[in-house]
C-alpha cells in the first residue's frame, strides 16, 4: 500500500480533540482535516509543532470592526489582522456600523467587503429595527448571517428596539437564535439625571446598574418563552442574571466577555478612567466571581471580546460623554490562556467555550472542533510563553488596549486558516484569505 499524501502535516503537537487532549499528528488536504493519525512515511510538507498545543481555531463571536463607517478607528482588514495575530480564526461582526447592517443592500455590501480584505473567516449580525422586523425571517437565512442582533437598550449607534411589543415582533419573525444586548432602556433613561457631566468614570456602573441588566434579561426571556424562540444573552455581567439564566437553559444561552472575567470595579475605573467604560459596565468583585462560577459550572456557552474600538479622544472625554467600548480581539485568547495558567479555568473548558460552544450555538458549519472533514483551522499555542501585552503591538487602528503592560503566560504562535499558516511568531503571512462562513 502506498503511503498517503497530504497538503500539510502538523507533526508532534498536543492536540485538543473533542474527546480529550492527545499527542497526534494531523493530515490536511484541500483546507480540511483529512486524518488524525498520520503514518511516519506519509508524504507532504511538515509543520513541526512539537512542544506546542494545537487547539481548534478559536472563534470570537462578538466584535465591532466599524466597517463600513469609521476607518480611522478600525476596518475589516485591521480588525481581522488583529484577530489572527491573537490566534482567532473566525469572527462574527456586529451591525452597529455606519450605515448599520439592517437591510438587504447593506447586507450585500457587508458580504462583498470580505474577499481580499479579511485575514480570518467572517460571519456577521443583522441589526433588528422596527422597519425591518418583517424581513428578519428572510435576512437570517442569508449567507454569512450569524444571527439577528437586538439592542434592547441604547449603546453605540442608533440601533434599538426597547419595548416588549417591538421585541416580541422580532421574536415572531424567523426561527434562529436571536442575540440581545440586554439593558433596560426605561431604567437607563429614568436614572440619567441623577448623574452629572464630569462625575467619576465609576458612575458608569452605578447608572447602568445590575437592576438595569436583570430587568431587561427577565423581559427578554419571558418573551422568548411565550414565543418559543431561543435567545442568546450577550455579555451577561451580573450575579443576578447568571442565577436567573441558569434556570432557563432551554430558552436562553449565555455569552461572557473576557473583560467581565478580568477587570474589577472600582479599581479598573481608577486605573483606566474612560478606558474602562463599556456597556454593560465592568462591575465589582461579586459579579466577576459569579461570572467565573458560571464559566466553570458550564452555564456559559460562549466567551467573546466585544472588541469595540474608539479613538483615544473619544475615550478621554469626561463621563458620560466618553465613548463606551473596549478593544480586545487580539488579546482575547492571550488573556484567557493566562487565566488557564493561573488555574482559574481548564484548557478544555476554554476550548469548549471558545470554539465548540460558538460553533454549536450559532450552527456554524465545519468549524469549532478538530475532527476529520472539518476545516483545518488551528490555533497553535505555547502554554509556557511569557509575553507582555503592549499598545504598540496592536493591529487595531485606535492603537490602545486596556491590558497595555500586562504580562501573560500563554501565547498563540501559529494561526492556521483552512490549511494555510496566516500568522506565525506575531507576523501575518501572505494575503487576506478570509471568507464568509456558512451556517446550518
Ligand atoms: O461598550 C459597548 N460598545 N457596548 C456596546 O453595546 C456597543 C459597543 C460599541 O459598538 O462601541
Ligand atoms: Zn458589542
Amino acid at each position: 500500500m502506498t503511503a498517503p499524501a497530504y497538503d500539510a502535516i502538523l507533526r508532534g503537537g498536543m492536540v485538543h480533540l473533542p474527546w480529550g487532549a492527545v499527542a497526534t499528528d494531523i493530515g490536511i488536504t484541500q483546507g480540511r482535516i483529512a486524518a488524525l493519525a498520520v503514518p511516519a512515511q506519509a508524504a507532504g510538507p511538515v509543520l513541526d509543532v512539537a512542544g506546542l498545543t494545537v487547539l481548534p481555531g478559536i472563534i470570537d463571536p462578538h466584535v465591532h470592526f466599524r466597517d463600513p463607517g469609521d476607518g480611522a478607528v478600525e476596518t475589516l482588514e485591521s480588525g481581522t489582522r488583529g484577530a489572527v495575530l491573537g490566534g482567532i480564526t473566525t469572527i462574527f461582526d456586529m451591525p452597529n456600523t455606519n450605515p448599520a447592517i439592517a437591510s438587504a443592500d447593506t447586507m450585500a455590501l457587508k458580504a462583498a467587503s470580505i474577499p481580499g480584505r479579511a485575514w480570518c473567516d467572517v460571519g456577521f449580525y443583522v441589526g433588528a429595527t422596527r422597519a425591518n422586523t418583517p424581513d428578519l425571517a428572510l435576512f437570517e437565512q442569508q449567507p454569512g448571517v450569524a444571527a439577528i442582533k437586538v439592542f434592547a437598550g441604547s449603546s453605540t449607534g442608533d440601533l434599538m428596539i426597547e419595548d416588549d411589543a417591538g421585541i416580541e415582533a422580532v421574536l415572531r419573525s424567523g426561527h434562529r437564535r436571536v442575540a440581545f444586548h440586554s439593558e433596560d432602556e426605561y431604567r437607563l433613561q429614568a436614572r440619567r439625571n441623577q448623574f452629572r457631566l464630569g462625575d467619576p468614570y465609576a458612575c458608569h456602573a452605578e447608572w447602568r446598574d445590575p437592576e438595569c441588566a436583570i430587568l431587561a434579561t427577565r423581559r427578554i426571556v419571558a418573551l422568548a418563552t411565550s414565543t418559543g424562540r431561543p435567545v442568546h444573552i450577550l455579555h451577561v455581567s451580573t450575579a443576578q442574571e447568571f442565577a436567573f439564566l441558569g434556570a432557563c437553559r432551554g430558552q436562553a444561552s449565555i455569552e461572557v466577555l473576557v473583560n467581565h472575567l478580568t477587570q474589577v470595579a472600582p479599581e479598573c475605573y481608577e486605573r483606566l478612567g474612560g478606558y474602562a467604560v463599556m456597556n454593560p459596565p465592568l462591575r465589582d468583585r461579586a459579579h466577576v466571581d459569579a461570572a467565573w462560577a458560571a464559566l466553570n459550572d458550564g452555564r456559559v456557552d460562549t466567551i467573546a471580546s466585544d472588541h469595540a474600538p474608539h479613538s483615544r479622544a473619544a475615550k478621554e472625554r469626561p463621563w458620560p460623554s466618553c465613548a463606551s467600548g473596549l478593544t480586545g480581539v487580539q488579546t482575547l485568547l492571550p488573556i484567557m490562556l493566562d487565566h488557564v495558567a493561573a488555574g482559574r479555568v481548564s484548557l478544555s473548558r476554554l476550548v469548549d467555550a471558545m470554539a465548540a460552544g460558538p460553533a454549536r450555538l450559532y450552527g456554524l458549519r465545519a468549524k469549532g472542533r478538530i475532527a476529520v472533514g472539518y476545516d483545518a483551522d488551528f490555533t497553535i499555542v505555547d502554554l509556557k510563553a511569557r509575553r507582555r501585552i503592549e499598545n504598540a503591538a496592536m493591529a487595531s487602528r485606535c492603537g490602545w488596549t486596556p491590558f497595555d503592560g500586562l504580562m501573560v503566560t500563554g501565547w498563540p504562535v501559529i494561526t492556521m486558516l483552512r490549511g494555510q499558516v496566516v500568522m506565525r511568531d506575531d507576523a501575518v503571512l501572505g494575503t487576506p484569505q478570509g471568507a464568509l462562513v456558512s451556517f446550518a
